[in-house]
C-alpha cells in the first residue's frame, strides 16, 4: 500500500519553539494534523445529498435519546448518536470501513494502536448564522484520535487550536501560534489528536456546510 504517502501531516514540535529568551517557562506539546483527499467529486456530492436527507431521522433519534431539558441547553446535537449504529446499510459499511482503513493508516505512521469498535461518527451541519464553539473529544480519559471528512467547499474554516505552542517572528517576537486553519474542500479528510481544541468560524454561506466527523480510542 502506498497510501502511506497519501497523507499530508503537518507536525506541530514543541522542539520548535526556540531555546528563547521567554521570561517564562513554556509548556510544551506535541500534536499534528494529517490532511488527505478521500472521496471524489461524485462520491461527496452524493453523500452531501443524502446526508442532508437523512438530517430528519437524526433528529429524531436525539429527540428520542436527549430529556428535552438536555435538548434545550443544545444547538447543534448532532453528536448525540452513532451515524454508522443509525444506517447500518451496505453503502454506509463500506464508508465506515474505509474510514477506518485510513485511520489504520494514520494508526502505523504514529505508532498508535487503534480501538477499532470504539469509533463514534456522526454529522456536523452548518447553517448560515452557525458555528462550531472550540471543544475537544476525550472518550473515558484514553487518547484518542479524531477525524473529519468534509462533503462540500467552504471559506468557513476547521480551526485548529495548537496551544503552548510559539514561534519567534523576524523581529525576534515569541508569538503564540494558536490556530491552524483548514479551508473544508469537498471530498478532504482530516485526522488530529483528539485532545487538541477545535472549532468553526460563523458560517455566512447560503450552502449549508456538511462534513461527517468521529472520534476513535487508542489504547
Ligand atoms: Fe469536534
Amino acid at each position: 500500500m502506498d497510501n502511506e504517502t497519501d497523507f499530508k501531516i503537518t507536525n506541530f514540535y514543541y522542539e520548535e519553539a526556540p531555546n528563547s529568551n521567554a521570561p517564562f517557562e513554556i509548556p510544551r506539546f506535541n500534536g499534528f494534523l494529517a490532511e488527505k483527499k478521500f472521496l471524489s467529486k461524485e462520491e461527496s456530492s452524493l453523500l452531501y445529498k443524502s446526508f442532508l436527507e437523512k438530517e430528519v431521522l437524526i433528529k429524531k433519534e436525539i429527540s428520542q435519546n436527549l430529556e428535552s431539558k438536555f435538548s434545550n441547553f443544545i444547538l447543534n446535537g448532532y453528536r448525540f448518536y452513532d451515524y454508522f449504529s443509525l444506517f447500518n446499510d451496505s453503502d454506509s459499511k463500506k464508508l465506515n470501513t474505509r474510514i477506518q482503513n485510513e485511520l489504520k493508516i494514520l494508526a502505523k505512521i504514529f505508532d498508535f494502536k487503534l480501538k477499532e469498535e470504539s469509533m463514534h461518527s456522526w454529522l456536523n451541519i452548518l447553517r448560515k448564522g452557525e458555528y462550531v464553539p472550540k471543544h475537544c473529544h476525550i472518550l473515558e480519559n484514553k487518547p484518542s484520535l479524531s477525524y473529519v471528512i468534509f462533503l462540500n467547499d467552504s471559506e468557513t474554516t476547521f480551526n485548529l487550536e495548537i496551544p503552548h505552542f510559539y514561534k519567534t517572528s523576524k523581529e525576534g517576537e515569541l508569538n503564540h501560534f494558536p490556530e491552524y486553519l483548514v479551508r473544508p474542500n469537498m471530498g478532504q479528510m482530516i485526522a488530529f489528536p483528539s485532545w487538541m481544541f477545535h472549532s468553526t468560524k460563523f458560517h455566512t454561506e447560503e450552502d449549508k456546510r456538511v462534513s461527517l466527523a468521529g472520534t476513535i480510542k487508542l489504547f
